[in-house]
């Protein structure tokens, strides 16, 4: 299994292009089940995930060609309705068929969801709202069946939380409902946003996304389109942290900066020197950073998908500070590995409590999961000497070129097989 050794020490230096957004991609191609006709997705990275989605897709029926970051999706034969255990365990988002499978094919037969270790992570929110649009649910043999023989029927969905991947589904589901249908209580992230406006390219009548009320008049045929995917603010806000940590002075490309404000805002209020151009990010480090707690939200709060990295920035921050993780539960597997590296922290409920200043030294370390894996690679490029990171395959699940990107920065990081 692959690893990757990171010398730490290095300031990084210079300007890395942000790819194009993993968690926009995801649903944006499943949208491609909607429609017969050929749809472009451009923009999309060059990931585990996407390869895993891609399979699936060409699984369930569709025709798929991929030159560099551009994807071209037909159709083939007829579509399947099952998908299976083998396709479904190695990603969570592979729930996202429910949507367009049921809306198309009036059936449904999904393996229960795997993919990344954060907590429980149940589905319950996508099976009320699939329940509301009027399919019959059967949970049996680990798979959810779902049945709307006579077709979905438009709705009032309120959501108990605004669960990003519950939005995603219904909205893949309504648009080909009979009559309108309206969510309440939506996640507003700009992934949502980004997949409305695909969805509308391709014919649906969405209006509200990016907002907590969501309308959707359901419309008879979905057709081709062409879209590019907004890029990745996580990754964008992993670099940003990254510098941070380095005490660098970089600049992101092909970035939206109000998709990572409250990120943004962290790092100024810390000490960064932070300035933004038309699509691009300048941060440079310029004093001994002040340490920050912050407490994760759905957007536009400070994302969960930062919190790790985050983590990592202030355990080698001057002072004490608190890290609230309030989207998910269990999501604190970096803790023990970045106290190999020697920072101070201890969790407590949904608190880790970091005690700051702490020079991390090199060590072996695992990652666990995504994020949890870019903490470990930052604490690794602020550590003194050498450290070695194993079961990398998380990390190429959600970071395009990841060393490649940070050994242009200045780092001094490898893979080895
Ligand atoms: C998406 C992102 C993930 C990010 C998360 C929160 C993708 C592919 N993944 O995940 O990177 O961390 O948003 O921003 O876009 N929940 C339920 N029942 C449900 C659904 C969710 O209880 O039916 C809970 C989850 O357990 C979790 C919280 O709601 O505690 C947030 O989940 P959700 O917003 O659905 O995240 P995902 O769509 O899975």
């Amino acid at each position: 299994m692959d690893k990757i050794i990171i010398k730490g020490g290095k300031k990084l230096k210079g300007k890395v292009g942000i790819s194009g957004s993993k968690n926009s991609a995801l649903p944006i191609l499943f949208a491609s089940l909607l429609t017969d006709e050929p749809v472009v997705i451009n923009n999309v990275p060059n990931l585990a995930d996407i390869n895993t989605t891609l399979a699936f897709l060409n699984f369930i029926g569709k025709k798929i060609i991929k030159k560099a970051n551009s994807v071209k999706i037909l159709s083939s034969l007829d579509y399947k309705h099952i998908a299976p255990y083998d396709l479904v365990r190695k990603m969570r988002a592979s729930v996202l068929i429910m949507g367009p499978l049921l809306a198309r094919l009036k059936k449904v037969d999904v393996s229960l969801p795997g993919g990344c270790a954060i907590g429980a992570r149940p589905i319950d929110i996508h099976l009320e709202a699939f329940k509301k649009l009027g399919a019959k649910i059967e949970v049996s043999g680990g798979y959810v069946k779902m049945r709307a023989e006579n077709g979905l029927m438009g709705a009032e969905i309120k959501l108990r939380f605004p669960s990003v991947g519950a939005t995603e589904n219904i909205l893949l589901a309504a648009v080909l409902a009979k009559g309108k249908s309206k969510i309440i209580n939506a996640a507003k992230e700009p992934e949502i946003e980004d997949l409305a406006n695909f969805l509308n390219k391709m014919g649906a009548k969405i209006k509200g996304a990016g907002t907590k009320t969501i309308i959707i008049e359901g419309v008879e045929k979905m057709h081709g389109a062409i879209h590019n995917v907004i890029p990745d603010r996580i990754e964008a806000a992993t670099y940003l942290i990254a510098a941070a940590i380095t005490k660098g002075d970089i600049i992101l490309e092909n970035v939206i900066a109000d998709h990572i404000r409250a990120v943004i805002e962290k790092l100024k209020k810390s000490g960064m020197h932070i300035k933004e151009y038309k699509s691009k990010i300048h941060i440079k480090w310029i004093k001994k950073l002040k340490t920050q707690n912050i407490s994760t939200e759905v957007y536009p709060g400070y994302p969960t998908d930062a919190q790790a990295q985050w983590t990592a920035l202030m355990s080698v921050t001057d002072g004490k500070s608190t890290v609230k993780e309030n989207v998910f539960e269990n999501r604190f597997m970096h803790i023990p590995e970045l106290q190999r590296f020697g920072a101070d922290l201890i969790i407590d409920g949904k608190n880790v409590y970091i005690k700051g200043a702490k020079k991390l030294s090199g060590a072996p370390a695992m990652v666990s999961d995504l994020r949890a894996g870019a903490a470990l690679v930052l604490a690794g490029l602020a550590a003194e000497g050498e450290s070695i990171i194993s079961r990398i395959y998380h990390l190429d699940r959600g970071y395009e070129l990841l060393e490649k990107k940070f050994k242009k920065l200045g780092a001094d990081i490898k893979r080895i097989s």
